[in-house]
């Protein structure tokens, strides 16, 4: 095939999905966008394919979805992922919103794939099927069968079993309801007939919108490619419900099948993965019960994840413990730790290897150097920890004064006791010890012992 012109339809509100996002940029269990979903679907067929641009066409929130295309190209940065865009205003149906793209950039006579961008599960062998089953044909669609086909355009067949038309399910008799083969909304279309055609749509239907249905109906030569699987549109929260649940179920196999020989999964049904987590080294890798595992999460050989740990974007060095119930995003973690039990990590922070973060500890924005513990009870924020320092019990760092932030640095090997607030900016020196309990408010000199406690009154016999 020489080239492929393909367009994405993002125009549409999405009422149904009752979200405040426009409906593309509605995230599946793995915090990823529909419309990334498309992208990513995208830049595979661009590794195939001859692709001129694509063209999204935008139109509700078009700014919102804008901006997350081009985020996703950021993060995809080894693909040059350009993209061109029409914008649909008003926006009066599928085929109104070709017709956007006719009007406003012209189409090549080439021929043209669009994809919707709230159908974001699809398989790439589909599509070279389809592309390769619609050479000579006007039209072609893929299809598959429907368990709750009520919000899909219904594909009619007569007694034969030769392809009729697609009827939207408002504008079909009740028999026709019944039909249980649906129309997935990926197509493509021979350039020049769609160059033809375009203008003949009309909105005569129920939803008086202009149908890209439509164009299938007119085209002579349609070649209709069933998919043995369900290509789930996503209108509705509970649309979205039974996506989730696929793309679940499809993730652990794909996991399952490229680290299988690596991971010792204690429970399948509770881990929740995303494909672009990945695992590196031979060593065995533990993953207890509910575990959510998403975005550019990279865990080492060695490591064990006692189970009920959410990471997102966390990089987690060799032979480490995450123990239960802790939560890591956009962090980088160490080889050799000892994460948890119910410790936070939250973004931009580094613990280097060998470390200690205990229970009911929250590091934000942060660098924890090697060797160092913070065991219980502590929030440590826009901080820098040496080397060997010990963090005591319910140790605090005052890093907001209500209008800015400000950072504390703590040397190697200082010893900060326990329940003490470092009210910041404030160094602790190297080797310095802080007494328990002191309200550090400045700098302490290295090796020096700096506490701030009240002398203890006693009055012996007090009570009579
Ligand atoms: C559409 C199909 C239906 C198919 C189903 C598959 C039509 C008429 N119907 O129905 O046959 O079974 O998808 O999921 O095509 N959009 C625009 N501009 C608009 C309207 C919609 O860009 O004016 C975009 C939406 O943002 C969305 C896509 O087109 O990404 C599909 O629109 P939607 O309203 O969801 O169509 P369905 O009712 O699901
Ligand atoms: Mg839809």
């Amino acid at each position: 095939m020489s080239e492929l012109q393909i367009i994405v339809l993002a125009a549409g509100k999405g009422t149904r999905m009752n979200s405040k996002l426009p409906k593309v940029c509605v995230k599946t269990f793995d915090q990823v966008p529909l419309i990334h979903h498309v992208c990513r679907f995208i830049d595979d067929l661009r590794k195939l394919y001859n692709c001129l641009k694509p063209i999204f066409v935008l139109g509700h929130e078009g700014d919102t979805v804008k901006k997350s295309i081009s985020e996703y190209r950021n993060i995809a940065s080894d693909i040059d992922h350009e993209f061109a865009h029409v914008i649909q205003e008003p926006q009066l149906g599928t085929g109104h919103a070709l017709m956007a793209v006719k009007e406003k950039l012209g189409l090549k006579p080439v021929d043209t794939l669009v994809l919707y961008g709230d159908v974001p599960n699809m398989s790439l062998d589909m599509i070279k099927a389809l592309i390769h089953e619609h050479q000579g044909n006007h039209a072609s669609f893929i299809s598959f069968d429907a368990e709750t086909p009520n919000g899909y355009g219904k594909v009619l067949r007569d007694h034969e079993g030769q392809f009729l038309a697609i009827r939207e399910n408002k504008d079909c008799s009740v028999a026709e309801q019944q039909t249980t083969e649906a129309n997935s909304g990926i197509c493509i279309f021979d350039g020049k007939f769609l160059q033809e055609n375009l203008d003949r749509l009309t909105n005569d239907n129920q939803n008086q919108e202009y149908y890209l249905v439509d164009l299938i109906n007119f085209a002579a030569k349609v070649a209709v490619m069933k998919a043995p699987q369900a290509i789930l549109g996503v209108n509705s929260p509970r649309e979205l419900t039974a996506l989730n649940q696929e793309l679940i179920k499809e993730n652990r196999e794909f996991i399952l099948n490229r680290y299988g020989e690596q991971l010792v999964i204690h429970d399948l049904e509770t881990l929740y993965i995303a494909k672009s987590v990945r695992f590196t080294g031979k060593e065995q890798i533990v993953i207890g019960p509910n575990t959510t595992l998403l975005g550019d999460t990279i865990i080492d050989e060695g490591c064990v994840l006692e189970g009920t740990t959410y990471l997102l974007d966390a990089r987690i060095g060799a032979n480490t413990t995450i123990k239960f119930g802790s939560k890591i995003t956009d962090a980088t973690i160490g080889s050799d730790c000892q994460i948890g039990p119910f410790a936070h990590i939250r973004p931009q922070s580094e613990i280097k290897s060998t470390c200690k973060i205990g229970n009911f500890v929250e590091v934000k924005k942060s660098t924890i150097d090697e060797a160092s513990a913070v065991s219980h009870l502590s929030y440590i924020g826009d901080t820098s920890v040496g080397k060997h320092v010990n963090i005591g019990a319910g140790t605090i760092t005052c890093n907001y004064d209500g209008i800015n932030k400000h950072r504390t640095t703590i040397k190697d090997g200082a010893f900060i006791g326990s329940n003490s607030s470092l009210v910041a900016p404030v160094t602790v020196g190297q080797n310095s010890l802080i007494g328990a309990g002191s309200v550090v408010t400045k700098d302490s000199p290295d090796n020096s012992l700096y506490i701030t406690r009240a002398k203890a009154v006693i009055k012996e016999n007090w009570r009579k």
